[in-house]
């Protein structure tokens, strides 16, 4: 049984429909950068999430980028992310100039580290402390990060939120005064729609979501040349837009959205009780915090093997991510060694994911255990018989 990682395909089918008339009238109305498309889904997704405002740009590399650009941050400035993340997170903050500087996760759930990051700010020096400008937290794998904790730190030390939610499309944590939606708690929450996120378009596509308007206009402004009108330009700035055909996909995937969020945590939910006897450590979802569940994360000492045995079998799967941002080459130049984040460093050689979508069947995720359960030599009667009532429990 071949098993896809992810299956955008299905997700297509669901949309057909809508899409093929969205598309007669794009194409009859020959708007295809910004326009109504755009403006509806900035309002649809700003609704969503419970902002003010919502500017769609070019991806959510830009989305970061421009956040940061338009709070002022950029060449002397230091900016405090996490070394295990996808590269953009730390791209974005090198482009505007500033320099990246790391915590390290916590072992458990893989977000930023609050007493590292406690620890760091109250150990630098006065000069330092006071290039540090913004943190950005990155949601990885869909559970948000512990925005309470450093929305706390952030107030104290004066520093600016930039929060990657570029894989937390829904997702949400409870902050002191009830639950939000992840990325829409720091000064700016960056999205991507790069297809086989959450809220993927059929191409490249982003978004910042923000409460403050001045700083939704600078963001909007930057991303489309500095215009003030058509050929006014206040200043020089990017070409980063939204296009129509993407803002129509994404206003289709909205509407999906929560339903789609829901079956991939059915997923989880199968997933976990079926690895549990296998003892694999899937990625926890604390008290106060609810994952989208953008990718099932498993973590084993035993994870080439498990992967070999996927790949083998024909069942999709990654590793996100291989090597921590702080010993990448791009990076090389900040001077860190293996052993300055340890905890990153060693969940880059345990993690492994499973294949996770909304419409991943029962059997799938049958098949996709027990292969896991073959490469760590355990014997399948220990999930056995657990399988048809976890199975039915949740209705897959
Ligand atoms: C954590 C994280 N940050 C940033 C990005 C960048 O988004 P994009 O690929 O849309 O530029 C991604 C997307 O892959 C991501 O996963």
């Amino acid at each position: 049984m071949r098993i896809a990682f992810i299956d955008l395909a299905s997700q297509n089918r669901e949309i057909a429909e809508r899409m093929r008339l969205e598309l007669e009238q794009i194409h009859s109305n020959t708007s295809y950068v910004g326009g109504e498309q755009v403006e509806k889904f900035e309002q649809e997704f700003a609704r969503f999430l419970g902002v003010k405002r919502v500017v769609g740009l070019a991806n959510g590399t830009d989305a970061l980028r421009l956040s940061l650009l338009a709070l002022g941050i950029g060449r002397g400035d230091e900016v405090i992310t996490v070394p295990m993340t996808f590269i953009a997170t730390a791209a974005a903050i090198v482009q505007t100039g500033a320099k990246p500087v790391f915590v390290d996760i916590d072992p458990e759930t893989c977000n930023m580290s609050v007493p590292a990051l406690r620890q760091m700010l109250k150990a630098c020096s006065p000069v330092k402390r006071k290039a540090i400008k913004a943190i950005v937290p990155v949601h990885l794998y869909g559970l948000p990060a512990p925005m309470a904790e450093l929305k706390d730190l952030a107030d104290e030390f004066d520093l600016k939120i930039v929060e990657d939610a570029c894989q937390a499309h829904g997702a949400r944590v409870r902050m002191r005064d009830g639950w939000a939606k992840a990325g829409t708690i720091g000064n700016a929450g960056c999205f991507s729609f790069y297809p086989g996120k959450n809220l993927g378009a059929w191409g490249d596509g982003g978004a910042v979501a923000t409460d403050d308007e001045e700083l939704a206009q600078r963001i909007s402004l930057l991303g489309n040349h500095g215009r003030l009108s058509h050929y006014a330009h206040e200043l020089c700035g990017y070409n980063s837009r939204l296009d129509s055909l993407q803002a129509a996909v994404v206003r289709a995937k909205l509407e999906k959205l929560d339903e789609w969020n829901s079956r991939r945590r059915t997923i989880a939910t199968v997933y976990r009780e079926m690895l549990a006897p296998l003892g694999v450590c899937p990625i926890p979802e604390p008290q106060g915090f609810e994952s989208c569940f953008h990718l099932f994360v498993v973590r084993s000492t035993r994870r080439d093997a498990i992967r070999s045995a996927l790949i083998q079998n024909e069942i999709g799967c990654g590793i996100h991510y291989p090597v921590p941002l702080h010993l990448q080459p791009a990076l090389s130049y900040l001077g860190h060694r293996h052993g300055d984040f340890p905890h990153s460093e060693a969940l880059a050689d345990i993690v492994v994911s499973l294949p996770m979508h909304p419409t991943l069947a029962a059997a799938e995720i049958v098949r996709t255990v027990e292969v896991v359960s073959e490469a760590l030599a355990e014997k399948p009667k220990s999930y056995v018989g657990k399988v048809d009532a976890a199975i039915a429990r949740v209705g897959i």
